[in-house]
């Protein structure tokens, strides 16, 4: 029998499936129904310092309106979002009832603005029973006199207040858009980070050219952006010692034992179980096994790793090499 129990984070997890932050993480029956189809561990929505600074709902409005012209969402899986993550005592106690009642791990999510907020809020996140902190940081460098290794000193020195103030692994949720990733990806290691979460999908907004207004879009994902977090794992599994997470792009079997080969801990989902449903957890969990069976990998550990770039016999295919031979590769026809 194949063994899909592994770690993330230090944490022992009972399979490699994530939920990672998204609606149905923000409802006990959401939860329930996931950690029923068998994730390992679950990360809450997360709790987003200026909501409660303002007590503003323009998130949740925002989730609201683009679910509700989402076409995907209306027959989707989307819970109502009247408990989404609003202010911290209803997350604090959303958190410790999730800790009380589910026999996995369960991650909370802060997106601060300040300092003291970070801090402070990811004390209570962890005083509240978090078996871990996941930071979302969802920062845009926009302003031109923003330098470069700045951006980077300050998400650096962050996770590592944030390590320094809590007990519980600190996760960091990153966004691919670094020049310089894998230095980064060490230097945050060196912070304290216990785990690099690959990567965070940034919501681009649109603009409406009838009345030239920016409108909020929220496209759940395709599986071929899992590519993105994939090249990256590759090439970071062995380079650091951090636990790795893919999130953007798993949505079956194949994408979580992508994942798995090059190198990730654990792989997360979002947008495949909105549109599905948290069942769809138990089918990759049962291709995930066959896919083991047949290629005689006895346990996810065993696989870990096997086709990240230190392992592969071209390691330079996650790189350069790869570049030109995909571009000379487009041979269908091109109409007139
Ligand atoms: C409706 C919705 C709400 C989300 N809310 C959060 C959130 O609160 N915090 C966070 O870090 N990510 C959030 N995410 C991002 C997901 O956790 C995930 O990283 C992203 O959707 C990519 O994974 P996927 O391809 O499996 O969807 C949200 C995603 C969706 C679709």
């Amino acid at each position: 029998m194949t063994e899909l129990a592994t770690t993330y984070l230090g944490l022992d997890v009972s399979s490699p499936i994530v939920a990672s932050s998204s609606p149905l993480t923000g409802t006990m029956d959401g939860l329930r129904a996931l950690v029923d189809a068998g994730v390992g561990a679950v990360v809450l929505p997360s709790l987003f310092e200026e909501q409660i600074v303002h007590e503003s709902r323009d998130l949740v409005t925002m989730l609201e309106e683009t679910a509700s012209f989402n076409p995907e969402a209306s027959d989707g899986y989307f819970p109502e979002l009247d408990d989404y993550n609003t202010g911290p005592d209803r997350y604090l106690d959303h958190l410790a009832e999730a800790v009380r009642e589910l026999d996995v791990p369960v991650i909370a999510s802060l997106n601060g603005v300040s300092i003291g907020g970070w801090l402070r809020y990811a004390r209570q996140l962890a005083d509240a029973g978090a078996s871990a902190i996941e930071c979302n940081v969802y920062r845009l460098a926009v302003d031109v006199d923003d330098q470069p290794w700045e951006v980077e000193d300050d998400l650096v020195n962050l996770v590592g207040e944030v390590a320094e103030t809590v007990d519980v692994p600190v996760a960091v949720k990153l966004s691919p858009y670094f020049t310089a990733l894998a230095n980064l990806a060490r230097r945050l290691e060196d912070a304290g980070a216990a785990g690099l979460v690959l990567f965070n999908r940034f919501y681009q907004p649109d603009i409406d050219v009838d009345t030239r207004a920016v409108v909020p879009s929220l496209v759940l994902s395709s599986p071929h952006e899992q590519l993105l977090p994939l090249r990256w794992t590759a090439v970071l599994h062995g380079r650091v010692g951090t636990s790795l997470a893919i999130t953007t792009g798993v949505h079956d079997a194949e994408g979580v034992a992508k994942a798995l080969l090059a190198g990730a801990d654990v792989a997360m989902v979002a947008s495949a179980v909105l549109r599905h449903g948290p069942s769809l957890v138990a089918s990759m969990l049962d291709g995930l096994q066959t896919w083991m069976d047949e290629h005689d990998y006895d346990s996810v550990d065993q696989l870990r790793g096997s086709a990240s770039q230190a392992a592969v016999s071209d390691p330079d295919a996650f790189v350069r090499a790869n570049y030109l031979q995909t571009l000379t590769s487009w041979s269908t026809p091109i109409p007139a």
